[in-house]
């Protein structure tokens, strides 16, 4: 059984059923959240014998000028305090542990300064949904720099919310006492003196900005955004979650350092291609004038080498993360790294590469 299975297991006994179908389920009849992992397997690596790679083959990458360790980097997924106590903090510190970047979510229970605190020295990126007050946009892209965020994920695939059929049945997400959705763009509350706090567990704070976890952003998001992210921001701009070679394209005309191919892990269109479809359009479109990243379905050290093989500049991961997070806080997910760091180091051994660099079409069959 894969690592991820088994964490998934471990979550699932360990969460209230509403929170692990929120972070499991995908949209409609869930074809393109299964198609995702599918579409990795299907993808046949070719052993390549006596290839002369060194016995520990090297597994970092230059990406957007810094060094990492890993080419597998944590997506930014919501409200991580409904997995773990310890939350975005957690993860952002395992991210740094293993060398990898962290991605914090608008949509999170930790604000940008408390990740940065968390992690002074992790590679740290933000994802933007745009909010539908831009204002709180803006006062969230001006604090990043200085906090010392690497880069802003633009998620561009959620004009509105997805149909989840899980999510729409359990009804909404119990938020346990103390957690809440934050507002990066502005300081914490003030609590006044003598109100429980939260370590204390006691009742939140009135909070009258309480957001959803799920909506609140602005549908009206252009390609014109992009620029105006990176103006705000002063950082590299990503954007997240296209599937079609035109998009990519675009993305790059109108000044974006990167993409990431995604489809939300089967969050948003059911009958979506995979990811791993997508990718070869999507890469042929920017022509090397970027890093292309992907996400979806990715489970295992091999998965990351064959997105890196057809062309990926770096991957990213959801659900497993959140999974070890839900089983074993920080440190189960600083372990899921280490693992994913030591399949992908096996695959790059039976495949002949020594370096990142060397995984190219080549080690995939010829007939996929
Ligand atoms: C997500 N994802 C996501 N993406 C994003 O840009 N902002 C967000 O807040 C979230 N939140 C979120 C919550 C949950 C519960 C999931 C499962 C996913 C999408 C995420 O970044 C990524 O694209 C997918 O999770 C990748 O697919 P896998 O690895 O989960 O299969
Ligand atoms: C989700 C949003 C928050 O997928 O990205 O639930």
């Amino acid at each position: 059984m894969a690592v991820c299975d088994e964490l998934e297991r471990r979550a699932r006994a360990r969460l209230d059923p509403r929170v692990f179908d929120y972070y499991a389920g995908g949209a409609g009849d869930e074809r393109t959240l299964a198609d995702n992992r599918r579409a990795w397997a299907r993808l046949e690596l070719r052993p390549v014998l006596g290839g002369g790679a060194d016995r520990s083959p090297d597994t970092s990458l230059t990406l957007l000028g810094r060094r990492l360790e890993l080419p597998v980097l944590l997506a930014p997924v919501a409200a991580q305090r409904l997995l773990d106590p310890g939350g975005e903090p957690a993860s952002a510190r395992a991210a740094a542990r293993a060398g990898t970047v962290f991605c914090l979510s608008t949509r999170a229970t930790a604000d940008v300064a408390e990740v940065a605190e968390a992690a002074p020295d992790g590679a740290r990126w933000f994802q933007l949904y745009v909010e539908r007050e831009r204002v709180r946009s803006r006062r969230a892209l001006e604090r990043l720099a200085e906090l010392g965020y690497g880069a802003v994920v633009l998620t561009a695939d959620l004009p509105v919310a997805g149909r989840r059929e899980r999510e729409l049945r359990g009804g909404p997400l119990p938020l346990p006492r103390g957690v809440e959705i934050v507002t990066h763009g502005e300081p914490p509350p003030r609590r006044p003196a003598g109100a429980p706090g939260r370590a204390a567990g006691g009742a939140p704070a009135a909070s009258p900005a309480h957001k959803p976890v799920v909506g609140g952003w602005d549908p009206a998001l252009t390609w014109r955004d992009v620029e105006w992210v990176a103006e705000r921001s002063r950082l590299p701009v990503l954007v997240k979650g296209l599937l079609t070679g035109e998009d990519a394209a675009l993305a790059v005309e109108h000044g974006a350092a990167g993409v990431v191919v995604s489809n939300h892990g089967g969050r948003q269109l059911d009958g979506a291609l995979p990811t791993a479809v997508a990718l070869p359009e999507v890469l042929a479109a920017v022509g090397g004038r970027v890093p292309v990243l992907v996400d979806g379905g990715l489970r295992t050290g091999a998965d990351v080498a064959r997105a890196l093989a057809l062309g990926a500049a770096a991957t990213m991961i959801g659900r497993p993360y959140a999974w070890a997070l839900a089983s074993g806080g920080e440190d189960e997910v600083a372990a899921l790294l280490r693992q994913l760091r030591s399949e992908l180091s096996e695959a790059m051994s039976v495949s002949g590469a020594a370096a990142v660099t060397d995984l190219t079409p080549e080690v995939l069959a010829a007939d996929r």
